[in-house]
C-alpha cells in the first residue's frame, strides 16, 4: 500500500490519538494537530510524524496559516481526518 500523508485534528487523546498510533505502525506520514500538540506530543516527533498546534475554534486566519504550514511539510495532504470535537453521551431519553 502506498504511503499516505494524513492531517488529523485532535490527536492529543481519544480516537485521534488511537488513529495516530495506528498510522505510525502502518508506516504512513502524519501531521498530528491539536491544542498545544507541539509540546504535548513532542515525544512522537519523527521523520514520519510532524506536530502542529491547531485549535479548530481559532479564527480563519490562524487556521489558514496552520494549514499552509501543514501543506508545506511534505508538499501535500492525502487524507484529512477532522476529528476534533466533544462527545456528550446521553441516553436516548435524555437526548430527545
Ligand atoms: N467516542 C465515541 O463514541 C464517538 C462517537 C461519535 C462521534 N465521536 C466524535 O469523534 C471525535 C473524537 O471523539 P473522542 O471520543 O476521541 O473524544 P475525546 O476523547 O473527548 O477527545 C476529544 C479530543 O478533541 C480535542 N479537542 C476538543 N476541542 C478541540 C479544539 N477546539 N481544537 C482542537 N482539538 C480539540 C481534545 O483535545 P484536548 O486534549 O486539548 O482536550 C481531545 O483530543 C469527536 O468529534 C466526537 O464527537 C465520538
Amino acid at each position: 500500500m502506498p504511503q499516505l500523508t494524513w492531517l488529523i485534528t485532535a490527536t492529543t487523546s481519544g480516537l485521534g490519538e488511537s488513529l495516530l498510533n495506528h498510522l505510525i505502525t502502518r508506516g504512513d506520514r502524519v501531521i498530528a494537530t491539536g491544542r498545544d500538540a507541539e509540546r504535548r506530543l513532542a515525544y512522537l516527533k519523527s521523520d514520519s510524524v510532524a506536530l502542529l498546534d491547531l485549535d479548530v475554534t481559532s479564527g480563519i486566519a490562524v487556521i489558514e496559516a496552520q494549514i499552509r504550514k501543514a501543506w508545506d511539510i511534505w508538499g501535500g495532504i492525502d487524507v484529512l481526518m477532522n476529528n476534533a470535537g466533544v462527545s456528550n453521551p446521553k441516553s436516548i431519553e435524555e437526548a430527545g
